[in-house]
């Protein structure tokens, strides 16, 4: 059964199955008419680093598909980690009592490690800046529900670049299709890597940056909010001199397309002007709801059942 590390793991086939899979639990949800397809599954959410929305979510689509949750959050304090035990361990021990674990973590590529150590399902819910797949899935399910497409696209990317787990999760799935280009507008200091830049370059991937958030607004079909991360700063006077570089405020409006959406992985801090969360184009919330049929389509598939 596979796990899931990375968006950069999926095919368009993939992808496909997932998002299609993603729909028929939203009208299962919707009909009240969802299969109990994990009746008798057992499903571990390890959270060492704080989340609303993933691990909630995750639990959710759990319990509504039928499955057990056992879970621990603020896992750095509250699981054997504290006493040193290794992410191996840890996994191999899970393993023995859930069917599949989810599992964030603040250091990049943590949950590979993990994954490396035992055949039951591993899904990263989020390690460092490096990925999110699942929430990479659900903002491509967000796009095409508010789009009806998936290519052709112009997405600006507005905020803390540097740090984005999301945004690296997001482009690779949004490369696959036709004719998308995205915009990456960041103040100087929190631009992509020189790295990932490269990375961008060698797989032939259009983009562009700038420093002004105005920029990339009037040509994009999504605008694609994002909070400075503050705990990827080393101190808080690094993070206080840059957190509100950019803020989207309601005079933007203007300037972005009728038809375009304004996205956001949450949680918020003061990026997005809450005048804006009335407007038709906002649509953070109803992304963060796709998020639940995105989990549960994804549970699925680790089991061969999507
Ligand atoms: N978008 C996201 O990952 O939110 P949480 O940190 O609340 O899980």
């Amino acid at each position: 059964m596979p796990h899931i590390l990375s968006a950069n793991q999926f095919t368009k086939d993939d992808i496909d199955k997932i998002l299609s899979s993603a729909h028929t639990m939203e009208t299962s949800l919707k009909n009240g008419a969802v299969k109990k397809l994990l009746d008798g599954k057992i499903i571990a959410c390890i959270f060492y680093e704080p989340s609303t929305r993933t691990r909630l979510s995750f639990e959710t689509a759990a319990i509504r598909l039928g499955a057990n949750v056992i879970s621990a959050e603020d896992a750095l304090g509250n699981s054997s980690a504290y006493k040193g035990e290794t992410i191996e361990d840890t996994a191999r021990t899970i393993s023995s009592y859930a069917d599949a674990i989810v599992i964030r973590h603040p250091i990049e590529h943590t949950v590979e490690a993990a994954a490396k150590a035992t055949d039951t399902p591993i899904i990263n819910a989020g390690d460092g800046a490096n990925q999110h797949p699942s929430q990479g899935l659900l903002d491509l399910y967000t796009i095409q529900k508010e789009h009806g497409r998936l290519d052709h696209l112009s997405i600006a990317f507005v905020g803390d670049v540097l740090h984005s787990r999301t945004l690296r999760s997001l482009i690779p799935l949004l490369a696959l299709h036709q004719g998308n280009t995205f915009h990456f507008i960041s103040p100087e200091s929190l631009a992509i890597s020189q790295e990932y830049r490269q990375e961008l370059i060698d797989k032939k991937i259009s983009f562009t940056e700038s420093h002004n958030i105005e920029d990339g607004l009037p040509s994009a079909d999504a605008v694609y909010m994002m909070r400075v991360q503050k705990e990827r700063f080393k101190t808080q006077e690094e993070y206080d001199r840059i957190k509100d570089a950019f803020i989207l405020k309601p005079e933007h409006l203007a300037l972005i397309k009728k038809e375009a959406i304004i996205m956001h992985p949450l949680p918020r801090v003061n990026e997005i002007d809450i005048a804006i969360d009335t407007d038709s184009r906002a649509s953070y919330f109803r992304q963060a709801q796709n998020g639940l049929y995105i989990r549960m389509a994804l549970l699925l598939y680790v089991f061969n059942l999507a």
